[in-house]
């Protein structure tokens, strides 16, 4: 009889990172998948392996190239399929399009629905993603589907930190907040941000907040222009923190991003190892948390004999 751990193969994708970490932490064999663009610029890949019988996990983070990516997961969960997995769990460590959650504009796609939707026709029988922008949306995917919260890897990558208090950008990351400072064993608040959904601006309002001579740690899900956590810092340095440190799970690093951030005054900017690693960014992986969440929906499913 196979091991619980063999019971896994791990498929890297072209986004499959951290698909090396995660095959060790399962103690899983890695298969690379085998991927082009053809010459009219059709995505192709390859698994070279069979998967006789086994559960695939098959690791696609979808940024950066979001639409090629995506439609490469799609391929990738079908192909699994194909060579024999006998259960396919589609690992997104950085889902693209989950910001568009809802119509917020007359018009507009709930563009999470159908990346969600898509997958699951495609035959993955269970998602996993790492801190989702709304945890809601992973209802739209139809199976099962968890999103892993990353407080435990910012809590100990912060440990030796002293006087903290954790400050989400805007009121939608409160939980965030919430959950990492659970983990610290701190307070928690949150500034209220506004964002014109036209031009894409922000403003932010100051509540009345007391950090005045703290260590702020500022957790978001991603940064990708760097606005919204520079105009963040700003605040709180105006209010007398006397160190902000960021935590996001998905540092995407957009344009100026660095330098925003840089004269932002932030001490440390922490991430996941869910997108490619960006110069000035401390990287701490997932892959621990992303195994443990493998194990256990495998688990609930049935999956392990
Ligand atoms: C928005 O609600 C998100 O949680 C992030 O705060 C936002 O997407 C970050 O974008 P940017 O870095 O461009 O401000």
């Amino acid at each position: 009889m196979l091991t619980m751990s063999s019971r896994f193969a791990v498929i890297a994708g072209p986004g499959g990172y951290p698909a090396p970490r995660l095959a060790e932490a399962l103690g899983a064999p890695l298969v690379e998948a085998e991927h082009k663009v053809f010459p009219d610029g059709e995505a192709y890949v390859r698994i070279p392996e069979g998967l006789g019988g086994r559960i695939a996990v098959v690791v696609q983070s979808m940024y950066p190239e979001q639409d090629r990516r995506f439609v490469e997961a799609l391929q990738l969960v079908e192909a699994a399929k194909g060579v024999g997995a006998e259960h396919v769990i589609l690992v997104a460590p950085y889902t693209a399009y989950a910001r568009q959650d809802r119509r917020f504009r007359t018009g507009e796609p709930i563009s999470i629905k159908v990346v969600l939707h898509s997958l699951r026709v495609a035959g993955a029988d269970a998602f996993i993603t790492v801190d989702i922008h709304k945890p809601e949306s992973l209802t739209y995917f139809g199976g099962p589907a968890y999103n892993v919260d990353p407080a435990p890897v910012f809590a100990e990558a912060l440990r030796g930190e002293e006087n903290l208090v954790v400050i989400a950008p805007d009121r939608g990351a409160l939980r965030r907040a919430k959950s990492l400072a659970e983990h610290l064993g701190a307070s928690y608040d949150y500034l209220e941000k506004f964002r014109d959904r036209v031009t894409g601006e922000i403003t932010m309002k100051p509540k009345e907040l007391n950090v005045e001579g703290k260590t702020v740690v500022l957790v978001d899900d991603i940064i990708s222009t760097g606005g919204t956590i520079a105009k963040a810092a700003e605040i709180l340095r105006s209010r007398g923190a006397s160190k902000v440190i960021v935590a996001v799970s998905h540092a995407l690093m957009v344009g100026n991003a660095r330098e925003k951030i840089a004269k932002a005054g932030i001490s440390r900017l922490i991430a996941l190892d869910t997108v490619p690693p960006k110069p000035g960014v401390e990287v701490h992986s997932a892959a621990g948390l992303i195994a443990d969440a493998v194990k256990r929906v495998a688990e609930e499913q049935g999956w392990l004999f």
